[in-house]
């Protein structure tokens, strides 16, 4: 399927101020793999289809887990916001046949992980500074982001563990381990 046709699919599961999130993050990544080292259309392609399964009710989303045969750890359980990078990755393997790095790139871009590929860390960094992101602290991280990749997760993984601890949830074992993992 060709990029435009997978726009449209993206644009009528989403509501429209998360199309244009979705347009930012595909639009950083594809800057930020020409600067890094990856494929402009993978990085564009990865950005797009980041949060396709967001907007899925509960329900919806178990059907995808039973559907492929997923199950959630201890720590996914009771933390929904995480299950659409769960379920979008064997989604859009199948819908659109993506490579193993866009789906890699999508499944790790909320929690992270330890040893995270560069298309990992470009998508997890993309949708963390993508222009319409807008919260203490973003400009120092964007600057980062294109400065230094490694620095910037570093960074971007204790803001998220902090925001998860405000909020009084459980940080994500993936989290913890990729920040253990940077150090
Ligand atoms: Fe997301
Ligand atoms: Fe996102």
């Amino acid at each position: 399927m060709d990029y435009e046709s997978i726009v449209k699919i993206v644009s009528e599961s989403l509501s429209e101020k998360r199309f244009k999130h979705s347009e930012g993050v595909a639009d950083t990544a594809v800057k930020l793999a020409r600067q890094y080292g990856w494929d402009e259309n993978e990085a564009r392609l990865a950005g797009i289809l980041h949060d396709i399964t967001k907007e899925l009710g509960p329900d919806e989303q178990k059907a995808l887990m039973e559907k492929y045969s997923i199950t959630l750890d201890e720590d996914e359980k009771d933390a929904p916001k995480l299950w659409h990078a769960i379920t979008a990755p064997p989604y859009i393997s199948e819908r659109f046949g993506v490579s193993e790095d866009v789906a890699r790139s999508v499944r790790y871009h909320t929690t992270g992980r330890a040893g995270m590929s560069l298309p990992e860390k470009i998508i997890y960094l993309a949708d963390y500074v993508e222009p319409m992101r807008d919260f203490d602290g973003v400009e120092k991280l964007r600057k980062l982001t294109f400065s230094d990749i490694d620095e910037a997760m570093k960074l971007a993984l204790r803001m998220s563990a902090e925001e998860v601890r405000r909020n009084g949830k459980k940080v994500h074992h993936n989290t913890l381990e990729a920040i253990e993992f940077m150090k």
